[in-house]
């Protein structure tokens, strides 16, 4: 549904321009004080000082009026990583995780992942759409407009594809509070039917599987991990997708330096994401090549792992995303405000390089920085409007919501105004 709409007596901070924003450029956000956003059928007509708009616009259709009462309005945020769709939840691996257990000898040992994949399978499409909604909801709240969502707990074709229906019906809803952009993510384990038959299972992949989710899925992404697929097997697949039209994302040098960020750039992915280990010839491969570095920082923060190194990618003239990577296993959290806090405390991102991470270059990362990620004529009207007037209450209300308002076409999507 899009709406016209006019949101007055606003201050506007945001990125620009239609393609990520690399390097030093990622610290250029463009304030405009006393202005209006005027929205037409969905679309953003006008973003600027309200002295300078248009009379004959403001009087050319009916519009809904929101007042901002001088509040800050910046671009819905764009979650670029998340694994949005499961069955089950984990609990008690956090709890052994916080005991000393590692993340990948609970997978090892068959929990993990093939745990989420064993409750996928069996979980009834009400309860995947029940949780899903109620996930989505939470995103919304904190003022997320575009989400990309993956696959990976089915490793069946069937799950697989109920995955990725249960995205399309997510995004193809009339009321759909949000984008949803899918992504094949089979490689994200080896099933246990498979299991010491790795290269099998890649095959199957790509003579079975990506064939038959074509329609379905915009990126194909691959778990590219020691001990799970390594570059061999991540390079065959990723190849196989990109020929039959899939773009690609890779999950790169999340536990061990392998080499993830080097492949990526061989492949010209649109991104790789993690990157908690990557080398630094991988950065300068990744930044030579124009493939956004997606970091997650709530996956490190919950893995007790060191932070990815967003300044060393920033330097080097990289595009960095930041995205939550929500997913019942290594972070069950979709916290846009826990993400700018460490970004900005631990990752030592500038508040405006940490907006631009979530907005424009996240846009990008899903291949809609034409579309989305920034507050000027032509794009997509999703905006948050937050509660203060200033970009410096996004990482100092540390790990609270700061969005008031969440805009998706011009229509409210969320309204957090206090009923009390
Ligand atoms: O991005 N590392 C691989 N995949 C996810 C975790 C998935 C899970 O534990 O269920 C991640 O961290
Ligand atoms: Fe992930």
């Amino acid at each position: 549904m899009k709406e016209n709409r006019i949101i007055k007596n606003v201050k506007i901070a945001t990125p620009l321009g239609h393609t990520a924003l690399k390097g030093e450029a990622m610290g250029k956000i463009h304030l405009v004080d006393d202005a209006i956003i005027v929205i037409v059928d969905g679309v953003i007509e006008y973003a600027g000082p309200e002295k300078d708009c248009p009379a004959e616009l403001l009087a050319l259709h009916a519009y809904e009026y929101t007042d901002a009462g001088g509040r800050l309005a910046v671009p819905g945020f764009v979650d670029s990583h998340t694994h949005l769709i499961f069955g089950g939840f984990r609990p008690d691996e956090f709890s052994w995780r916080l005991k000393g257990d590692s993340y990948m000898s609970i997978m090892e040992r068959g929990g993990g992942i093939q745990s989420t994949v064993n409750a996928t399978r069996s979980a009834s499409p009400e309860e995947i759409s029940e949780k899903t909604a109620w996930l989505v909801g939470r995103m919304v709240e904190m003022g997320v407009t575009t989400v990309e969502a993956k696959s990976g707990y089915g490793l069946d074709l069937p799950t697989e594809k109920m995955q990725l229906e249960a995205i399309r019906d997510l995004q193809e809803r009339p009321d759909s509070p949000l984008n949803v952009v899918p992504t094949f993510l089979g490689a994200h384990a080896v099933p246990t039917e498979f299991k010491g038959r790795t290269a099998e299972y890649v095959d199957h992949i790509i003579s079975d599987m990506l064939p038959a989710l074509k329609g379905l899925a915009k990126f194909c992404d691959v778990f590219c991990e020691k001990n799970v697929f390594e570059l061999e097997d991540s390079r065959r697949l990723l190849l196989a997708a990109r020929e039959m039209g899939y773009e690609l994302k890779l999950h790169a040098d999340e536990i061990v330096t392998l080499g993830g960020g080097e492949l990526a750039a061989e492949l010209n992915a649109v991104s790789a994401d993690h990157l908690l280990h990557v080398s630094d010839e991988g950065i300068r491969r990744m930044a030579e090549e124009g493939v956004v570095a997606t970091l997650l920082p709530l996956t490190a923060f919950a893995l007790k792992e060191p932070f990815a190194p967003a300044r060393k990618f920033i330097e080097a003239g990289a595009a960095v995303a930041l995205a939550t990577d929500l997913n019942p296993g290594s972070c069950f959290s979709g916290s846009i405000p826990l993400t700018i806090a460490l970004a900005c405390i631990h990752m030592n991102m500038s508040i405006e390089e940490t907006l631009t991470a979530l907005t424009l270059n996240g846009a990008a990362a899903v291949g809609m920085a034409d579309k989305v990620g920034s507050i000027e004529k032509g794009k997509q009207a999703d905006i948050a409007i937050l509660e203060f007037d200033n970009l410096n209450y996004l990482p100092y209300y540390v790990g609270m919501n700061c969005v008031r308002t969440t805009i998706h076409n011009g229509r409210i999507v969320a309204d957090n105004q206090p009923k009390i």
